[in-house]
C-alpha cells in the first residue's frame, strides 16, 4: 500500500470518494459553500440539519452528480477547532474519513489537501498518509471469507506549487506505513506460525528486503555466550530460543550506534507461575518490543536515515514443564550477576538482561529497550502513553518530543533507589519480581542493575496490544514504537 500526490482539481479526479476537512467554526457554513455548494447539490440541507458541523472525527457523505471523470461522492470530514489543531488531530480525521470510505464500499479515495491548510504541506500530507492507511489494517490472513473491506488505493490531490512537499511527506507516511505494518503483523501472529526460529527468519527476510544485516544466535551459541536468563526461561520450551542481531550502519563509521532492545517472547505463558486462563491468548503478542525493532529498521531503511542503529532480540517462549523453571531457582545472566526467580512470570526482565549485557559490546551511544514488560503499566498508564524509565535526561526528552509529535506518547516513571529494596533477594544478587506495589518501577530496576552506557526503558505493555480499535490503531498490535523510534532517529 502507498499513498501517492498528483497536482489538479478535485473535480477531475477518479476515486471512488473526495475526502473534504472542515474545521468546527461559526462560518462553517459559508467556508464549506464557498468550496462545495457547486459541487454537492444537498450540501445547504446537510449543514442546515446540524448533521454535519465539523466536530473532529465527525463525517458526512456528500453526492456529487459526477461526470465521467469525477468521483460521485465526498467526505466531508471534521477537524475540530482550528485552535486546538495539530497532526495528530489530523491523522485520527483521515483516519475516520477512510473508514467511513471502507464503510461504503470504496477502494480509492483521495483527499483534497487544500481544505486542511493550517500546517506545512508535507506535515499535512505525511498526517493524512498515516491516519489513512494505517486504520485500513486487519489481521485477516487467516479468514478464508471476503477479506476485501479495506480501502486500498490513496491520493493527495494539491496544486502544482504543493506537490514537491506533499511528495515529501507521503514519501515519509509511506515508509513508515511499511514499519508499522510489520511489527503489527509480527505482533498479531499466533505462536503456531512466529516462534524464536521464525521471528529470526522473519527477520532475515526483512533485512534482505530493505537492506540491513541479521544474524542469529541459536541455543548452542547463546549457552557459548553464558546468556543464563534467556536459557532459564527457554529451559521449559520443546522450541529453542534465539537471539537476533539486526544492523543498519548507514552513519559515519565512527559513530557509535543507538542500540535497541526488544522483547521476544513468542507466547508468555506464565511458566510454572502460571497465568488465569482469561485473555491469555493476548500473549502471543508479548513479543512486540522485538517487533517494533523490526519495525523500526525497515522504517529507518525505507528513509534511508543517515545513522548507525543496532536491533537485539532475545526471543524465547515461557512454558510450563517439567524442565521450566520454578521459584527459588537462580540463573546466572552472561556478566556474571544473578538473579532468584520469585515469579516466573516476571520472565522479559530475565532475557532482557541478557540483551542489556550484550549491548555493552556495540560501545553505544545509548541503549532504548521495548518491552511489554507489566501489567502494572497498564494499570497505570491505559491504552494510549507508554511508560518511559531510565537513566538518561537526553534520550529521554528526544522520546518525549518524538511522542508528542508522532503521538506515542509516553510518560516518565521514576526510578528512586529507595524501590531498589522490593527486589533485593536474600540469596541472589537481585530479585526477579518487587512485587505488586510498583510493579513497573521495580522491573525498570531490576532493566537497570544490568546497564553501563545511557539507557531509557519503554513499557508498551498497554500501548503494544489494544483491547480494542482505536482511532488509527487496531484492534490486537499497535505497532506503537516504530513511529515514536523512528522520528527520534532520524531527528537524533
Ligand atoms: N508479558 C507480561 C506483561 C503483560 C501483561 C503484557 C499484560 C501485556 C499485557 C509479563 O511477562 C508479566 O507477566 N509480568 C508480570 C510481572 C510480575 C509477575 C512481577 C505482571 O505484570 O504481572
Ligand atoms: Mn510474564
Ligand atoms: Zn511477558
Amino acid at each position: 500500500m502507498s499513498i501517492s500526490c498528483k497536482a489538479g482539481s478535485r473535480q477531475a479526479t477518479s476515486a471512488d470518494a473526495v475526502v473534504v476537512f472542515f474545521f468546527e467554526d461559526s462560518t462553517l457554513f459559508s467556508t464549506a459553500t464557498r468550496k462545495l455548494s457547486s459541487e454537492i447539490s444537498d450540501l445547504a440541507a446537510i449543514i442546515k440539519s446540524g448533521d454535519f458541523t465539523g466536530k473532529a472525527n465527525q463525517t458526512a457523505i456528500g453526492y456529487t452528480n459526477a461526470t465521467k471523470n469525477s468521483a460521485s461522492r465526498f467526505i466531508l470530514t471534521g477537524l475540530g477547532k482550528k485552535a486546538d489543531f495539530s497532526e495528530e488531530k489530523l491523522r485520527r480525521a483521515a483516519a475516520a474519513a477512510t473508514k467511513k470510505a471502507a464503510s461504503i464500499n470504496c477502494k480509492h479515495i483521495a483527499f483534497d489537501l487544500s481544505s486542511a491548510d493550517s500546517l506545512p504541506v508535507s506535515v499535512t500530507a505525511q498526517a493524512i498518509g498515516e491516519g489513512s492507511q494505517l486504520s485500513q489494517y486487519g489481521f485477516v490472513k487467516y479468514k478464508t471469507g471476503d477479506n476485501n473491506k479495506f480501502v486500498t488505493k490513496f491520493t493527495i490531490i494539491c496544486s502544482q506549487a504543493t506537490l514537491k512537499e506533499a511528495q515529501k511527506g507521503a514519501s515519509v507516511a509511506n515508509a513508515l506505513y511499511d514499519g508499522v505494518t510489520v511489527a503489527r503483523n509480527l505482533a498479531n501472529a499466533p505462536n503456531c506460525e512466529i516462534y524464536p526460529e521464525t521471528l529470526a527468519k522473519e527477520a532475515t527476510v526483512l533485512g534482505k528486503k530493505y537492506g540491513f544485516k541479521v544474524t542469529t544466535f541459536n541455543k548452542q551459541k547463546i549457552a557459548q555466550l553464558k546468556m543464563g536468563g534467556l536459557l532459564g526461561v527457554n529451559q521449559g520450551s520443546v522450541r529453542p530460543p534465539a537471539f537476533i542481531t539486526l544492523e543498519y550502519m548507514k552513519g559515519p563509521k565512527s559513530q557509535k550506534p543507538i542500540v535497541l532492545v526488544g522483547k521476544g517472547v513468542t507466547f508468555d505463558t506464565g511458566g510454572i507461575s502460571i497465568k488465569p486462563a482469561a485473555g491469555m491468548s493476548d500473549m502471543k503478542s508479548d513479543m512486540h518490543g522485538a517487533a517494533s525493532v523490526i519495525g523500526t529498521m525497515v522504517s529507518l531503511a525505507a528513509l534511508g536515515v543517515k545513522r548507525n542503529v543496532v536491533g537485539l532480540i532475545p526471543s524465547t517462549e515461557n512454558m510450563p514443564s517439567g524442565s521450566a523453571l520454578v521459584p527459588g531457582d537462580i540463573v546466572r545472566f552472561m556478566n556474571g550477576k544473578t538473579a532468584e526467580i520469585d515469579n516466573t512470570d516476571a520472565e522479559g526482565r530475565l532475557i532482557l538482561a541478557d540483551a542489556l549485557c550484550y549491548a555493552d559490546k556495540f560501545n553505544p551511544e545509548a541503549v532504548i529497550d521495548l518491552a511489554t514488560l507489566t501489567g502494572a503499566i497498564v494499570i497505570a498508564l491505559g491504552n494510549t502513553t507508554t511508560g518511559m524509565m531510565g537513566t538518561d535526561e537526553s534520550t529521554m526528552k528526544k522520546l518525549q518530543n518524538a511522542g508528542d509529535k508522532t503521538g506515542e506518547y509516553v510518560c516518565r516513571l521514576p526510578l528512586y533507589e529507595e524501590y531498589e529494596e522490593l527486589i533485593s533477594s536474600d540469596y541472589a544478587d537481585v530479585k526477579n519480581s518487587g512485587g505488586r506495589a510498583a510493579g513497573s518501577i521495580t522491573a525498570a530496576l531490576f532493566l537497570k542493575t544490568f546497564v553501563s552506557y545511557p539507557w531509557v526503558h519503554l513499557d508498551i505493555a498497554g500501548t503494544g496490544i489494544n483491547p480494542k480499535a482505536f482511532h488509527y490503531t487496531p484492534k490486537g498490535g499497535t505497532g506503537v514504537g516504530v513511529r515514536l523510534l523512528t522520528e527520534a532517529i532520524s531527528n537524533w
